[in-house]
Order: C-alpha cells, then sequence, then structure tokens
C-alpha cells in the first residue's frame, strides 16, 4: 500500500506524500463525487461509460470537469502502468477544492483531483458460488443516488449494520420498492425473468448492471427494469448484487431465509459465465 504512486492536482507521488489541506471542501462537507473502474489485465473496463458518469456526477453538483476524456485517460493509465498487477481497481475523485467553510459554493475555486489504484483480486469462483447474505433495510439516503457523491454516510451505516448482521450487503427498500445495496445494485429472477429497478434518481447507474442487461439480452434472456416491491424481493428465485468490485454475487440467504435452493441458482451460472467471457475477450484483446 506504501509504494502506491498515487495522482494529486498534476503530480504522481507515493501516497504517504499526498496531502490534501483540512479545509478542503471534501473533508469538511463531503462535497465532491467519485468513481471507481475496474482493470483487467492492464485495461480499464468499459472507461468511457464510466468517465461519462463522472462527467454527469460533476454536472450534477455544478463542478466544471477539470479533465478531458483524454487527459482522464492519460491519468488513469498512468496510475496503472505505475502500480503493481494486471488486475487493479482505479479510484478517481474531485471535491469542489479548499475555501474557507461556508455552505455556498466558493467563488473562484480550483477543484482538488485526486486518483489512485488498488490491486483487484477476482472473487474466487468457488466460494461465490456458496453466495453471500443479505439483510433488508430501510433506504435511509437522500434523494439524489444517482451521483456518485463521496458523501457516503448513509450508505456506510447500512453496509455496516449489514455486517453486524454477519452479511455481506444490505439491500435498501424505499416506498416499499428495492432500490439497491448499499453499494451495489440488485437483481432478482422469478420464472427465469430477470429483473432489476429502473435507472431513476433513487439508484445509481451502476456499470455493471448495464453490462448484465446487455449480456442478458443479447443472449436471449427477457431482462426487465421494473420496480421490484419488497415481497417479490422476498419471493424471488434469486437474487444477485452487481458492481464493479464484486461483478456479479449471487445473495442465497435474506433475512435469514433462505433464497430459492440456497446456492448460486442456474441464471446466476449463465450470466456469470458471459460475464467472464466478456472480461475474458477484453483480455485477450489487451
Ligand atoms: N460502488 N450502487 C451503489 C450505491 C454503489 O456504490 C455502486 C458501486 C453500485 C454499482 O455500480 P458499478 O457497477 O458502476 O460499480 C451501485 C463502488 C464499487 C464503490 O463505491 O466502491
Amino acid at each position: 500500500m506504501s509504494d502506491s504512486i498515487v495522482y494529486l492536482n498534476g503530480e504522481f507521488v507515493p501516497l504517504d506524500q499526498a496531502q490534501v489541506p483540512v479545509l478542503d471542501r471534501g473533508f469538511i462537507f463531503g462535497d465532491g463525487v467519485y468513481e471507481v473502474v475496474p482493470v483487467y489485465r492492464k485495461t480499464p473496463f468499459r472507461l468511457e461509460e464510466h468517465l461519462r458518469r463522472l462527467d454527469n456526477s460533476l454536472r450534477s453538483i455544478r463542478i466544471d470537469n477539470p479533465c478531458t476524456p483524454d487527459e482522464w485517460q492519460t491519468i488513469i493509465s498512468q496510475l496503472i502502468e505505475r502500480n503493481a498487477g494486471p488486475d487493479q481497481s482505479v479510484y478517481l475523485q474531485v471535491t469542489r477544492g479548499v475555501a474557507k467553510r461556508d455552505h455556498g459554493f466558493p467563488e473562484n475555486f480550483l477543484p482538488t483531483v485526486f486518483g489512485m489504484s488498488n490491486p483487484m483480486s477476482e472473487p474466487d469462483p468457488e466460494q461465490i458460488k456458496q453466495g453471500g447474505c443479505a439483510i433488508t433495510l430501510d433506504d435511509t439516503r437522500w434523494q439524489h443516488c444517482d451521483i456518485k457523491a463521496v458523501t457516503l454516510l448513509a450508505n456506510i451505516l447500512l453496509r455496516q449494520q449489514a455486517i453486524d448482521a454477519g452479511c455481506i450487503e444490505a439491500i435498501l427498500i424505499r416506498d416499499g420498492e428495492v432500490t439497491e445495496g448499499a453499494a451495489s445494485n440488485v437483481f432478482v429472477v422469478h420464472n427465469k425473468l430477470i429483473r432489476t429497478p429502473p435507472k431513476d434518481s433513487r439508484v445509481l447507474p451502476g456499470i455493471t448492471r448495464d453490462v448484465v442487461i446487455e449480456l442478458a439480452r443479447s443472449n436471449g434472456l427477457t431482462c426487465e427494469e421494473k420496480a421490484i416491491s419488497g415481497a417479490e424481493l422476498q419471493s424471488a428465485d434469486e437474487i444477485w448484487i452487481t458492481s464493479s468490485t464484486r461483478e456479479i454475487m449471487p445473495i442465497t440467504l435474506l433475512d435469514g431465509k433462505v433464497v430459492g435452493n440456497g446456492k448460486a441458482g442456474a441464471m446466476w451460472q449463465q450470466l456469470y459465465a458471459l460475464y467472464q467471457q466478456h472480461k475474458h475477450k477484453l483480455r485477450n484483446s489487451a
């Protein structure tokens, strides 16, 4: 960790030398946004989509994008080159910079731009097949969950509540409907029909979610983007959570009750295989 090289405001420096002033609005207010880009065989996965989402997040909080797509690409490829391992997860963060503490935006500000990359190991397929346990919790987050904001207090409290209950994720319910996980999107399967909540301000538009939908549809499976009630979640044959770091993870125990037959389901197996093939194609073409 300590020998990793990070990017901060135009420079590549060892992690332990990267410092941000305490008046940075990211520290004071959580006033910033971020991205997490998975990297397979030194190649960023779905980079264009991640950069587009970063641009949307920045626009939503009224920060001009400090870098062009080419400049982001250069920062990301430098981070990948300077850090060990073929598979990595690149983290990017932009905040509204350093200013005297005041809720209103500072007049002229220089955004703080930070990037780091950590080694990422593929989840062990045998372990994933066992699935994980989740609990449902009230979605106590704000109303702009489509913005990938660094202000993640509600998410981390919800995730910790799940961990305290021996689970890997909290599946969140708002007004009787499933929104997403504390740090993942959610899919359910009923009679071979795959469903995930539609993209709106209650969910982060997950890049992995889009890949799963694309792969399902292009392989003749039915995948709907439609609301899922709490009751439908409880009666699902299969439940999956998706994210850039966890890929597609089956949930086999929900609120202490077995989901389906208690093992990763047949539809998950199919989607998981398609996802791995898709990744390997990218790896082999790199
Ligand atoms: N989080 N929903 C939330 C609230 C998330 O935090 C994430 C991912 C996702 C999945 O998005 P994607 O498929 O683009 O990774 C959905 C990242 C991994 C994180 O915060 O570390």
